[in-house]
């Protein structure tokens, strides 16, 4: 029997040694205890997650020379995710990891403590330190029961990257915060500016992100199913959980793409938020989204206090009701910083009343006061009763609405925020004679409502049906003129635009062309449109306009991109086209990355699809079409990838007869 153990023993051991030395380039090891520890020279150890995700060893960031103990990916060794000796560093490699009296101790080569785990529990008889697959290098006792039990974990101490699971706010018990933290520079992961935390004001959280004491971007506050400025389509890749019970008090990111591989969120120096993934068919990260998403109305107060921010609008901020701008000279030149002040005082005075501002992302929490057990009407009554409530809003939207939120100073932050089934309103307090215009302007618009509503539908349909008889008149004297060159083009209602794309919602936006901007939307009856709602101020006028829709109206081309129909109300002009899935060829041709997903045989199935379409239009077709804008960007590619000619704004027709034309203005690529 003992023979046989020793033999066992024996074969292990020469087994282990073969694959050891296979490796012996990388040493790498799976614990580290009082008598196995890390080191920077000699072996120059790693330790590794057991599904190969994470590594955790020494490194110098960027140009710089120190040495760093940290974690990062074993994919992308430049992506670092935690640092334990931030303001630490060590100055040569002699530095070494070890377990010490139930401490994870970081020596130098004097073999003085750099940095240590800091537990003051002397709890651990046989701790033992490993590095777990989410990325957490945790301390606990060897023998423990329960293996989700840690005398301390890298978890708790973040640097400038949040890991899915980890933890964003309190310990309620004994008031210890997580949060994130940037590094000073690509060079040195220092304890910088940045960070990346929850806030919790009477009980009600957001995320912000602050450079200093200066806020970049908040989440807005959590309304029962999301933060009230983030939008649903995130939620597809990840899931947000709000905790909050006895003990603890964070948000916490989870996974639920199982095929996005790899993907975390980190501040950068500059304060900015990423979440970056890496798909496990590519070499590089990509940006999935950053905080803020763009540099206006998520960018934190872009419109200053007592404004809205609308990405869609013209302008983009606007005073609320009630107000007007503090600088004049300002808002003429579109800065708006300084923001908006009340028009007139309110006097605290009978017959003051309510504006509804619909769909926004709360204002920030500043001199807020909140009741979660509150109704909506409750709300309004004691924000009447109060002189120094200024507006009120529903704390929480699930079951059709409750709790109460009540501003006493400025409201800062607000921007347009549809999120269809979860929208969140804000109630503005007027003064009497504001809510006097209002109420008299809405008698008026009643009266005014039946004759402009057959107004505007009938502009739509006089709109195109001139353009009928103008093309007809354009055409007429043309022989073999058939009924079918008539315009058969179908219009759409504005508010079923506004319902496809989510009233243009920068989450449908797919685009953006010198003449206006392009959304993704879904009508009824489940097709997908893509709709190019052309700005007013765009260079495309109404010229440009009409001839796009009288040129590709008579098109019909596999290689063409087909108008669905237009709409013309008001001051929209907006063209409907079908939608194409896989963008357009410049997204190809010009991202390093892309370029390389087509193959050969697809690149020239696009060649040849485009040639096709030329010929078409140069040749083919009864009109004689010069492009005069043709460009990566103007060629969509389809399921198949199947290339189709788009953007005709600048398009020219020759007649049968002309061979020559000479063009005075010069226009496109
Ligand atoms: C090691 O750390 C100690 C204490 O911080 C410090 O005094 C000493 O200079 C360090 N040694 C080296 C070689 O950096
Ligand atoms: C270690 O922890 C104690 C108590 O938690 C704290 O007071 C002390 O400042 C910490 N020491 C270091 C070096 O972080
Ligand atoms: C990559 O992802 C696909 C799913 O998209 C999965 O089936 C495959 O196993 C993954 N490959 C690796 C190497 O993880």
């Amino acid at each position: 029997m003992e023979d046989l153990h020793f033999l066992t023993f024996l074969i292990a051991s020469v087994l282990s040694f073969l694959l050891f030395s296979q490796l012996s380039c990388a040493a790498h090891i799976e614990t580290i205890t009082p008598i196995q520890s890390l080191t920077d020279y000699g072996d120059k150890t790693t330790l590794i997650s057991p599904s190969q995700a994470f590594e955790l060893g020494f490194f110098s960031p960027g140009k710089s020379k120190n040495r760093y103990l940290g974690i990062w990916y074993k994919r992308k060794p430049e992506t670092v995710v935690w640092v334990a000796n931030r303001n630490d560093p060590l100055t040569d490699s002699n530095g070494e990891l070890t377990v010490h009296d139930g401490n994870l101790v970081l020596l130098n080569s004097t073999r003085s403590i750099v940095w240590y785990s800091n537990v003051s529990r002397n709890v651990a008889n046989s701790p033992v330190a490993l590095l777990l697959d989410s990325g957490n290098f945790v301390l606990r006792e060897q023998e423990s029961a329960n293996r989700d039990e840690f005398i301390w974990q890298s978890f708790d101490y973040p640097s400038d990257t949040l890991l899915f699971g980890m933890k964003l706010g309190w310990d309620l018990n004994t008031g210890f915060e997580r949060y994130i933290t940037s590094w000073k520079s690509a060079d040195d992961p220092s304890v910088g500016d940045g960070t990346y935390r929850l806030s919790v004001i009477d009980g009600l959280p957001q995320c912000v992100i602050s450079m200093g004491l200066e806020r970049k971007f908040r989440t807005g506050i959590w309304n029962g199913v999301r933060f009230s400025g983030m939008k649903a389509p995130f939620l597809k890749v990840y899931k947000i959980l709000y905790v909050f019970n006895e003990n603890d008090e964070y948000i916490m990111f989870e996974n639920t793409d199982p095929y996005s591989a790899i993907s975390f969120i980190k501040l950068s120096p500059s304060g900015f938020g990423e979440h970056l993934v890496l798909q496990n068919s590519s070499t590089d990260w990509a940006i999935m989204y950053t905080l803020p998403l763009d540099p206006l109305c998520e960018s934190y107060s872009y419109c200053g206090a007592n404004a809205i921010c609308t990405i869609t609008g013209n302008p983009i901020c606007e005073c609320l009701r009630g107000f007007t701008p503090r600088s004049q000279e300002e808002w003429r030149v579109l800065t708006w910083s300084k923001g908006c002040v009340r028009k007139k005082p309110l006097a605290c005075a009978k017959g003051e009343g309510f504006v509804k501002v619909a769909a926004v992302k709360l204002p920030d929490m500043f001199e807020v006061s909140s009741d979660k057990s509150m109704s909506l009407k409750e709300c309004q009554e004691a924000c009447l009763k109060s002189c120094s409530c200024k507006a009120y809003a529903n704390s929480d939207v699930t079951k059709g609405g409750s709790g109460c939120l009540m501003w006493s100073g400025d409201l800062i932050d607000i921007r347009d925020m549809p999120v269809k089934g979860s929208e969140q309103d804000l109630y503005i307090r007027l003064s009497v004679s504001e809510i006097k215009s209002i109420s008299d302007a809405n008698k008026r618009k009643k009266r005014n409502i039946v004759f402009s509503a057959s107004l505007t539908s009938g502009a739509c349909l006089f709109g195109v049906a001139l353009w009928c008889i103008t093309w007809k008149l354009r055409n007429r004297g043309k022989a073999g003129k058939t009924k079918d060159e008539d315009l058969d083009l179908p219009t759409f209602d504005l508010a079923t635009i506004v319902a496809a794309t989510n009233n243009f919602s920068p989450t449908n936006m797919i685009g953006a062309g010198g003449f206006g901007l392009v959304y993704k939307g879904m009508l009824c009856t489940g097709q997908e449109i893509a709709a190019k709602r052309l700005s007013n101020n765009s260079g495309q006028g109404l010229e440009e306009f009409k001839n796009e829709v009288e040129v590709i109206a008579k098109l019909q081309h596999r290689n063409l991109v087909a108008l669905l129909g237009c709409c013309i109300q008001n001051e929209e002009r907006i063209l409907i086209y079908e939608f194409m899935p896989n963008k357009s060829l410049d997204c190809y041709i010009f991202d390093g990355k892309r370029c390389t997903i087509l193959p050969w045989k697809t690149h020239f199935y696009i060649v040849k699809g485009i040639a096709r379409g030329l010929l078409y239009l140069h040749q083919d077709s009864k009109l004689q079409i010069v492009h005069r804008d043709l460009k990566g960007s103007n060629i969509l590619l389809d399921n198949n990838f199947s290339p189709k000619i788009s953007d005709f704004g600048l398009a020219r027709i020759f007649r049968d007869d002309e061979k020559e034309s000479r063009t005075k203005r010069v226009v496109g690529t």
